[in-house]
């Protein structure tokens, strides 16, 4: 392959892998080369544009840690997240539609029992939340696992800080009638982390970092689709210009706010607090689905993101 040239170099590259033992993996290396060589063609890249390019991702490598995980906001304020989101979660109507699942999961949250504060001392105002998962016949699911996570009125995840408590998030079951209820924090709108690259990149597009209040579930049942989702603040200015495209008309619900006095609970509130009721339309699972989602296993076996770190931690079980 001598004298390769601009009209000939993809090809000849694409040649070089014609022995790749695994056919997924040189479909998708194909489709990768073809496109950025396309790119490349498309906008006339210079050395000097190529060579900048390759600084800004070293950078985003250099920023990721355990805590900080910047190729995850990239992707996510590119729309890839949100793309591939789409892609792999076609459902009939009806269902709960998923959404982005972000970078501040942590496995291993602490379990709680309907009524608890998952709150755990997070700052914010309080909010009880409470709902039902069902099928799309309506059917109650009961003893789903129900994820919870949210950031604290400061916009900050637990993880965000230093110390390892968790709080603002945690899982709970549902009931025999499929209902749930907890006690949290009213969610507020917050940036994503912008003093990174992905920062750098958001400001020279002209666009703000921020995304509208929501809370993050994630609900396992067997015999149905993982759902991960979140609900998302009726009202919120950012609702329209989410920085991580994560926003579904289906998935905006009223926080209702309240005076101090008696809460849902039968306790005094001695602050304003606020009430979320939603329900959650799970999709049955084919037999493939709940393979891939790893139900009934001790591992699971995803191809997104979001659950390639949920296998870091231990299983749901
Ligand atoms: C989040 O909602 O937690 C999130 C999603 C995408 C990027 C950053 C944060
Ligand atoms: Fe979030």
């Amino acid at each position: 392959m001598q004298n390769v040239n601009e009209e000939t170099i993809t090809q000849i590259v694409l040649a070089c892998h014609e022995l790749a033992p695994d056919p997924r993996f040189k479909q998708i290396m194909t489709s990768v080369i073809q496109h950025l060589h396309a790119f490349a063609r498309d906008v006339e890249l210079t050395e000097d544009e190529l060579y900048r390019g390759i600084q800004f991702l070293t950078d985003v490598g250099h920023i990721t840690d355990d805590k900080r995980q910047e190729f995850i906001l990239l992707s996510d304020t590119l729309g890839l997240s949100m793309l591939v989101t789409a892609l792999n979660n076609r459902k009939p109507s009806g269902c709960t539609e998923s959404t982005v699942f972000g970078p501040f999961f942590a496995s291993n949250a602490p379990r709680y029992e309907n009524g608890d504060d998952v709150a755990n001392g997070a700052k914010g105002e309080p909010c009880f939340v409470s709902g039902r998962v069902t099928g799309l016949a309506g059917e109650p699911v009961a003893n789903a696992r129900i994820e919870v996570w949210q950031a604290d009125s400061e916009g900050f995840y637990d993880i965000q800080y230093d110390g390892a408590e968790s709080k603002g998030r945690g899982s709970l079951r549902s009931l025999e009638d499929g209902s749930f209820h907890f006690r949290s924090i009213t969610a507020e709108s917050y940036p994503i982390p912008h003093d990174g690259p992905v920062g750098r990149m958001l400001n020279a597009l002209g666009r703000h970092p921020w995304r509208p209040a929501h809370l993050h579930f994630m609900i396992e049942a067997p015999g149905y689709e993982r759902l991960i989702t979140h609900v998302f603040r009726h009202g919120d200015r950012y609702l329209d210009s989410d920085a991580v495209f994560g926003v579904r008309s289906s998935l905006i619900a009223d926080w209702t706010r309240h005076e101090r006095g008696t809460a849902p609970d039968g306790t005094q509130a001695d602050t304003p607090f606020s009430t979320l009721d939603f329900t959650f339309i799970l999709n049955r699972a084919t037999a493939a689905v709940q393979r891939r989602n790893g139900l009934g296993s001790a591992h699971g076996n995803d191809a997104t993101a979001g659950n390639w770190r949920i296998d870091q931690g231990e299983r749901i079980q």
